[in-house]
């Protein structure tokens, strides 16, 4: 999408959005064209329009020098217009863009909207995310928004540099929701480190990427286990960011990249299975960071470290009853297959461990039972700092994208500790009693001690029911959080 600013329309085709404050129906700005403002006045005389909060009027016009179609929408209390409901708005009308087919739009941007037009700009620009490559016959083609112009009486630069955040940051989420939306037998291991190589070469970022043979030789027995059904080599992917000091100790970032979870032999059944491609939705958030860090100009040396396998069924599958050896030495007895996620999590724990960081980050689909806790608003926020944890609930909440603490009581991590082993990685007993938190209180185990937090996806990550600035599909949850913390820090 092409974004410029001017200070008149220059567009006569499209769509003209002309958001108003309750307050300034009486006063219309200045800068609203002629037709625009009587338009208004008309229809708050016959009380078609009060301007509240997120209310929409539209209708064609035809006028020489303006676009084609006017959409009154209704800013509510100025005093009331936050970044939560810029994004919404965006997203609102982004989504009217998209059902109405308008590739040009101008916004009339009014003043009071200017400090949060960054996220008036990514609601906007996230609901113009389609995933229909794969259909030969479409109903309809997709029409997107092309133009976009942005009409502002007062300066330009706050907006040029929101307008350029807004297109980074959307970059990266894109990259992310595609490899989450694309099926496994697209975006497989070999499409990860393709993708990772990439992201390296254009960043001229540092990689390593280890495959069965190197992650033999380490020991690496728990990314081993869990892809022993597969055909496809196991893989790690490390990316290395120097944008802090030489000696800086570095950020880790640790994303779970499981390319399909079945289950393995203790098999998903059908209604859990089919979206289990999301499960490398964590490695997928590492990556779409790792492709704008550099131009964040985050001023921090960042690794970003994504264990990948494809969690199968086959003769060669590891089994309930299998004891691994990890690779921090411990043993883990296999009480349950599927409870993988962990698996490869702390093997690469262990690696980051070794890198000697600052702190690390887990993000991972680890658990359905975080949904169960927090439903699809929260992730889940875990780990042994309550410094970095209570950072990244802010960064979220900063930018609309929630994590909410749970806790890891040290009955969870007993409930961990095997009769024949180290360690069992599932519960049977309790079930699923605190599943999200017995899932990190066994990644805890492999911490040592290294600052932690770990963020679980499972319930965040992918939707069927899109909030105003989402679509179906992937939502790269966590995405802005981390993005928002690492600025912040
Ligand atoms: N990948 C799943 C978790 C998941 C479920 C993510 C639904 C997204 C949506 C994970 O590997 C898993 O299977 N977890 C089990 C853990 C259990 C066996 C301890 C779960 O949550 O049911
Ligand atoms: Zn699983
Ligand atoms: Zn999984």
């Amino acid at each position: 999408m092409q974004i410029k600013i001017h200070k008149k329309i220059k567009l006569d085709s499209g769509l003209l959005l002309a958001p108003i404050f309750k307050d300034q129906l009486k006063n219309i700005p200045g800068f609203f064209p002629k037709t625009v403002a009587s338009f208004i006045t008309e229809r708050v005389k016959k009380a078609h329009f009060k301007g509240k909060k997120a209310e929409f009027v539209d209708t064609f016009i035809s006028e020489k020098n303006l676009p084609d179609q006017i959409l009154l929408a209704g800013l509510g209390d100025g005093k009331k217009y936050n970044s939560r409901f810029a994004r919404e708005l965006g997203g609102k009308i982004g989504k009217y863009a998209l059902a109405h087919k308008i590739k040009e739009l101008s916004v009339l941007l009014n003043e009071g909207m200017v400090d949060f037009s960054e996220e008036f700009l990514q609601g906007l620009m996230m609901v113009q995310y389609t995933f229909d490559h794969f259909k030969n016959q479409k109903k309809e083609p997709t029409v997107k928004l092309e133009r976009l112009d942005l009409i502002s009486e007062t300066g330009s630069r706050p907006i040029e540099n929101a307008a350029s955040k807004a297109e980074l940051v959307m970059r990266g989420i894109n990259l992310t929701r595609d490899l989450v939306n694309y099926p496994s037998n697209v975006v497989n291991g070999e499409r990860l480190a393709k993708e990772a190589r990439l992201i390296a070469h254009e960043n001229k970022y540092k990689i390593v990427i280890l495959g069965n043979k190197e992650l033999e030789k380490l020991g690496c027995g728990g990314i081993l286990a869990v892809n022993k059904g597969s055909k496809n080599d196991a893989k790690l992917i490390v990316l290395e960011y120097d944008g802090g000091k030489r000696k800086e100790k570095p950020i880790v970032l640790i994303g779970k990249g499981v390319i399909f979870d079945t289950g393995g032999l203790n098999l998903k059944p059908t209604n859990s299975i089919e979206e289990m491609h999301q499960d490398m939705a964590g490695g997928a958030t590492v990556l779409g960071i790792f492709k704008i860090l550099k131009q964040l100009g985050i001023k921090k040396n960042v690794i970003g470290v994504i264990p990948v396998v494809e969690n199968m069924v086959s003769e060669t599958s590891y089994r309930p009853s299998d004891i691994v050896k990890m690779f921090s030495g411990k043993t883990v007895e296999i009480t349950n297959t599927d409870a993988e996620g962990r698996m490869i999590l702390a093997d690469a724990i262990t690696y980051g461990a070794k890198l000697n960081p600052e702190f690390m980050i887990t993000v991972a689909t680890l658990t359905g039972a975080v949904a169960i806790a927090l439903g699809d608003r929260y992730c889940g926020l875990m780990g042994n700092d309550p410094k970095v944890r209570s950072a990244l609930q802010k960064a979220g909440r900063a930018v609309d994208d929630l994590g909410w603490p749970l806790p890891i009581h040290r009955d969870f991590k007993k409930k961990m500790k095997s009769e024949i082993a180290d360690l069992r990685n599932y519960d049977p007993g309790t079930g699923r009693y605190a599943g999200s938190e017995k899932g990190a209180a066994f990644l805890e185990n492999f911490v040592e001690k290294n600052r932690w937090c770990h963020i679980d996806i499972g319930g965040t990550a992918f939707t069927d029911d899109p909030k105003e600035y989402e679509t179906k599909g992937a939502t790269a949850h966590s995405f802005r959080m981390l993005v928002r913390f690492l600025e912040g820090l």
